[in-house]
């Protein structure tokens, strides 16, 4: 059993942030996105990893690395031109050399882990095998229309959705898919979707079984989505502090403080993940919060928050909540009357003013 990871396309519902970072690598308590389904592959026992990147960037390659920090080895695929997930599942032929193995879109985010997914998968003996969500909005994604407990057909994005099941982005694999894929044309968005070619296989005679996640699991494609894998993650962590925190200071809840980081004068209500080099002083923390390293809040307010590395907060009058900041960013008092707002702020960004 192999995985492939998808880390390629141009997160544009993620703008600003992905103008200057690939979407995989924001972090979600401190950690990249694409790291979790990384280690959900190692902690299945999976030992070859290839995960796909835009070729026009060695941005995940030089930060994720060979993946001897996990035991495991990866193999980076490049696509030329996004061209949809059963084109990403394409140019992994030789990578896959004949196993099966597990496609993970590497923006999905899953509590709980793959391995029961991957030994359903080899007890079922099936071809393919989906993994499936109750969601609210099914037309935001592949949708599976089941008869009989069993799925006939998968539709993309369809308006009319046949049930309200969404096929999660985790799918097992044997190399039929990749018969499949060739048989594909594009869609009406130019893509050779990944659902036709489950289609495709029911369509052949060839066995597509499922199961239902029954955890969390969360395509993280919007802001919003962001903010609640990162409330999520923060759930479960486990409290060390590794920091120094003054006696004027007061922690609770599960806290993780990073080496380096200071806490000074200050309230943290966990869950909260403070990075490295951190310093906080006169400021409240507030639950769900991430901190990334050497970013500096003084007589500040943070709550249900994603700030990212090496950003200021200072003297913010209001508190900043349900807001995601990328790296070296400044919110900052302005100094001297008249009392203004003064932004130097970057293409399609979003700020919100009370
Ligand atoms: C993709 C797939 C869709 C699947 C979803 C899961 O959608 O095309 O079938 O349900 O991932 O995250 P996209 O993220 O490209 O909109």
């Amino acid at each position: 059993m192999k995985a492939l990871i998808a880390s390629g396309g141009r997160g544009t519902r993620l703008r600003p942030i992905t103008h200057t970072q690939n979407k995989h690598l924001i972090p979600i308590a401190n950690k990249p996105i694409l790291f979790y389904s990384i280690e959900a592959a190692v902690h299945a026992g999976i030992k070859q990893i290839g995960i796909v990147h835009n070729a026009d960037s060695l941005e995940v390659p030089e930060y994720v690395g060979d993946g001897s920090r996990w035991g495991v080895r990866i193999t980076y695929i490049p696509q030329e031109t996004p061209g949809g997930l059963a084109q990403v599942v394409g140019l992994a032929e030789k990578f896959v050399a004949g196993d099966k193995f597990l496609f993970y879109l590497g923006d999905n985010m899953l509590v709980g882990g793959v391995k029961r997914f991957i030994d359903e998968f080899e007890r079922s003996g099936c071809n393919c095998y989906l993994t499936l969500s109750r969601v609210k909005d099914p037309e935001r994604f592949g949708v599976p229309e089941i008869r009989d407990g069993r799925i006939v057909r998968v539709e993309e994005k369809p308006s009319i959705p046949k049930s309200n099941f969404a096929v999660a982005g985790i799918y097992l694999y044997d190399s039929h898919i990749f018969e499949a894929v060739r048989s594909l044309k594009p869609s009406a968005r130019g893509e050779l979707e990944i659902s036709d070619a489950h289609t495709y296989l029911i369509e052949q005679g060839f066995t597509v079984g499922y199961t239902e996640i029954t955890g969390w699991w969360k395509d993280t494609g919007k802001p919003s989505d962001l903010l609640e894998a990162n409330r999520l993650i923060l759930d479960s962590i486990e409290p060390r502090n590794e920091g120094t925190v003054d006696a004027a200071s007061d922690v609770a809840g599960r806290v993780i403080i990073e080496p380096g980081a200071r806490i000074g004068n200050s309230k943290i209500r966990g869950p909260v993940i403070i990075g490295r080099d951190v310093v906080v002083e006169n400021s409240y923390i507030g639950p769900y919060s991430s901190i990334g390293d050497r970013t500096h809040i003084r007589n500040s307010e943070v709550e249900y928050s994603i700030v990212l590395r090496d950003c200021r907060i200072q003297n913010v009058g209001i508190r900043i909540e349900g807001s995601i900041l990328g790296n070296d960013v400044e919110v900052v008092e302005s100094a001297g009357k008249p009392r203004v707002h003064r932004f130097m702020i970057g293409d399609q960004s979003r700020v919100e003013i009370a």
